[in-house]
């Protein structure tokens, strides 16, 4: 048992609600928010202040910081993917920005309508005011393993965008499996290559389950010394902008692995359960990963087993 402490930062309210077809309402969101607290989550990404031509399902972003709950140890960060977005979400209350540059020039130009340098140039300026504005950073590094319009990512441009987000003043540099990619063996590598630079405190991990290797990605994160982790409650989710991003690493399945290794993530798993519920009524659709199909077919079983009274 490894006692460790690890932080899932929830990402389901941004990355899993920017993917639906529907437009979910700002209260059915903060519902969702409001179970995740519950359960534990005390990190959440809330939404992104991009353009609402671009991501309607997040066209409530005011609104819906207006109405988050607060509470000391709750630290929410929200999307933003130009100067515009970062003046909004600080009007808005935001204490904490996350930038994107995806590592190859078609990404960027699909995602963002930038170019790679004009990507980095951009959020390196975001990065610069939030810091001089006591804000902190995320930056993501979007397609870190492979790209759906260039193919793998070169490790080597992977370490070179990392530097020049942290030059710039990143707080934490959040690598990306945009589409699900990934492997265990390029994950270790790549955070391995990353750690000795930037530290197990400025670094996480950003997986897709698209083809079943989200929890072993993790596990390979971790044995390369990271700890915070990001995840979406029921496996929502996915980038409308890459081809194939189909759903996250589900919270639940993350939180399974990580409490049954011994890790602590301060997170109920019954309480997780009880939020994916809610998720569900909320988007209108089944959700969940591999361990609530379980726990609900145990559930199923039990049912089945007990006396009608
Ligand atoms: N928030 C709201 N509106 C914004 C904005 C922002 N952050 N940035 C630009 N706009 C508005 C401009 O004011 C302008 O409005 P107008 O037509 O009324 O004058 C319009 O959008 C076009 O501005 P422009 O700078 O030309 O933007 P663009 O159309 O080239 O789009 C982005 C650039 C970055 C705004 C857009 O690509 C975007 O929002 N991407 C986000 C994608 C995303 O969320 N991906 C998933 C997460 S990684
Ligand atoms: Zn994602």
């Amino acid at each position: 048992m490894t006692g460790d402490r690890v932080t899932i930062n929830e990402v389901g309210p941004r990355d899993g609600l920017q993917n639906l077809a529907t437009f979910v309402d700002t209260d059915d969101k903060l519902r969702i928010i409001r179970s995740l607290l519950d359960s534990g989550i005390r990190s959440i990404e809330a939404t992104s202040f991009v353009s609402p031509r671009w991501v309607p399902q997040l066209r409530d972003a005011d609104a819906l910081m207006a109405k988050l709950p607060q509470a000391g140890d709750v630290e929410y960060s929200v999307l933003v993917p130009n100067m515009k977005g970062y003046e909004r979400a600080v009007a808005a209350g935001a204490r904490s920005v996350a930038v994107v540059v995806s590592c190859t020039e078609t990404m960027n130009r699909k995602n963002i309508a930038m170019s790679l340098d004009e990507a980095i140039a951009v959020s390196c300026d975001v990065i610069g005011r939030a810091a001089a504005d006591g804000l902190r950073t995320r930056a993501y590094l979007a397609v870190a393993f492979e790209c759906p319009f260039e193919g793998p990512t070169p490790l080597d441009v992977v370490i070179r965008l990392a530097g020049r987000l942290s030059d710039a003043g990143a707080s934490e540099i959040a690598v990306a499996d945009t589409i699900g990619a990934a492997d265990p063996t390029s994950v270790h590598r790549c955070f391995s290559a990353l750690m000795p630079d930037h530290g197990s405190a400025r670094l996480s991990a950003h997986f897709h389950d698209t083809r079943g290797l989200g929890c072993a990605n993790a596990f390979a994160a971790l044995q390369a010394g990271v700890r915070k982790l990001d995840a979406s409650i029921g496996g929502l989710g996915g980038c409308p902008f890459a081809p194939g991003a189909a759903g996250n690493l589900a919270t639940e399945d993350l939180v399974h692995m990580l409490e049954a290794g011994g890790y602590s993530t301060g997170v109920d798993l019954d309480r997780l359960a009880a939020a994916v519920a809610v998720a569900e009524s909320c988007v209108g659709q089944p959700l969940g990963g591999h361990w609530l199909r379980w726990r609900r077919s145990q559930e199923r079983a039990g049912d089945a087993a007990s006396p009608v009274q």
